[in-house]
């Protein structure tokens, strides 16, 4: 990978008011703003320590939930859970931009960490829309006017074009944090030279999302093998001219995925030989599972997991892989009955000797039930981010990073 951002080694922080915008936005107790799973806390905390034990004032940005949902609440919880996490004390003060937070930022000394209030709070980060229009906020006038460089670690949100994550890299020297640094280089090892074999396994139930990472993987020849599970499955199956049954097309249905048939019916076509569609599924009856064949379809209850012919074959697949992308379990993995395909394919991908990668809010709460998540290469921080980057996107933080690289370079010139 050429270089094409600076990261923390490329500057001096000592001394220095450091803004890092991290990404520590999880489920949490409506009730009392309590992180339900402080991941994301740990991971940001290589960067934080890093910055203050070079001797940086270190200002902490993250959004936490959206405007009007239940997990839209304050910051002050995940100080305090940062502070027990990190060893070290992270302040907090509930404002983002304002009097307060300035002041806060400027009675900070060398290698104290200052978390500030919820960055969606001020409307300023989701709504104003155009670059000019950020650089005049008062988040980006107010923060850059008392911040000398600014970080960005925020992986997870590096698809959204709020503030915080594009504007201040216009103003300010800019560097990617270690966990964004680390999530490139983990997606770009796949994406530009993947060991082979190469398999993607896909599944979950968002059927866009999977549908347009397999998409891109078999074009530039990046994978050697789609396995698809989940709901992409079933489509794969139903675009393969088979009656799923009313049941699972209103599934499908409720998940839009109906709109990615046609160019569905041209990727199998196109690469019949890389995706392997699954010839067995188990259904729920009479509240047993039950495991039919594609051959016997339609059937009359939703598909909740891949037959065990399809487990072992996927099994031999990943057990040969060198490298594994993973995202989406395979079946209703909460109940019991449906979770063995979810089970026994995870379980091969860390047996395997591959390079994995695994992301998404689903698949790592699924790891973590079934105790695999330590036997995954790289768990990624990012859902959709990480998603968008498979699929062959650019993402507007990084892009920004990029930008604010080359355009320190021509100044040099
Ligand atoms: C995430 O959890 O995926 C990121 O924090 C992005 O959150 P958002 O979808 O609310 O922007």
């Amino acid at each position: 990978m050429s270089k094409s951002f600076f990261t923390l080694d490329d500057f001096s922080f000592d001394g220095k008011t450091t803004l890092v915008r991290i990404d520590i936005n999880a489920p949490v107790d409506p009730e009392t703003g309590v992180p339900k799973d402080v991941t994301k806390i740990e991971r940001h905390g290589k960067t934080l320590l890093e910055l203050s034990e070079k001797g940086a004032k270190v200002v902490v940005l993250s959004h936490q939930g959206r405007k009007g949902e239940r997990d839209f609440v304050s910051l002050k919880e995940h100080a305090r859970l940062a502070n027990e996490i990190l060893g070290i004390e992270v302040k907090y003060v509930d404002d983002v931009c304002g009097e307060k937070a300035v002041s806060a930022i400027k009675s900070l000394r060398d290698g104290e960490v200052l978390l500030l209030e919820n960055v969606r709070f001020i409307d300023e980060e989701t709504s104003v829309k155009t670059i000019e229009e950020q650089l005049k906020t008062d988040l980006v006038r107010n923060l850059s006017s008392v911040s000398d460089i600014y970080v960005n670690d925020a992986f997870p949100a590096a698809h959204r074009t709020h503030t915080s994550l594009i504007a201040f890299t216009e103003v300010l020297p800019s560097a990617a944090g270690r966990v964004m640094e680390a999530e490139i280089k983990a997606l770009s090892s796949i994406m530009d030279d993947p060991e082979r074999p190469c398999v993607y396994l896909l599944g979950g139930a968002k059927v866009d999302d999977s549908f347009k990472v397999a998409e891109h993987a078999l074009e530039l020849g990046i994978a050697d093998k789609v396995l698809p599970v989940g709901l992409l499955a079933i489509l794969m199956v139903h675009a393969k001219g088979v009656d799923i049954g009313d049941v699972n097309r209103q599934l499908i249905d409720s998940k839009g995925g109906f709109g990615y048939l046609d160019k569905m019916r041209k990727l199998i076509d196109r690469f019949n030989d890389k995706i392997e569609v699954p010839a067995d599924f188990a259904i729920e009856e009479n509240n047993e599972r039950v495991e039919v064949t594609v051959d016997s379809f339609p059937v009359n209850a939703p598909v909740k997991d891949i037959g065990e012919e399809t487990i072992s074959k996927f099994k031999e697949v990943l057990l040969d892989a060198r490298t594994i992308v993973v995202n989406g379990p395979a079946g209703v993995y909460e109940d019991e009955r449906f979770s063995k395909g979810t089970v026994e394919l995870f379980k091969a991908v860390g047996d395997s000797r591959a390079f994995s990668l695994a992301g998404g809010g689903h698949t790592l709460e699924a790891l973590k039930k079934f105790g695999l998540d330590s036997k995954i290469s790289y768990v990624s921080t990012g859902g959709k981010a990480m998603l968008a980057l498979l699929a062959g996107e650019s993402l507007p933080a990084i892009e920004a990073l990029k930008k604010a690289y080359l355009r320190s370079l021509q100044s040099r010139v």
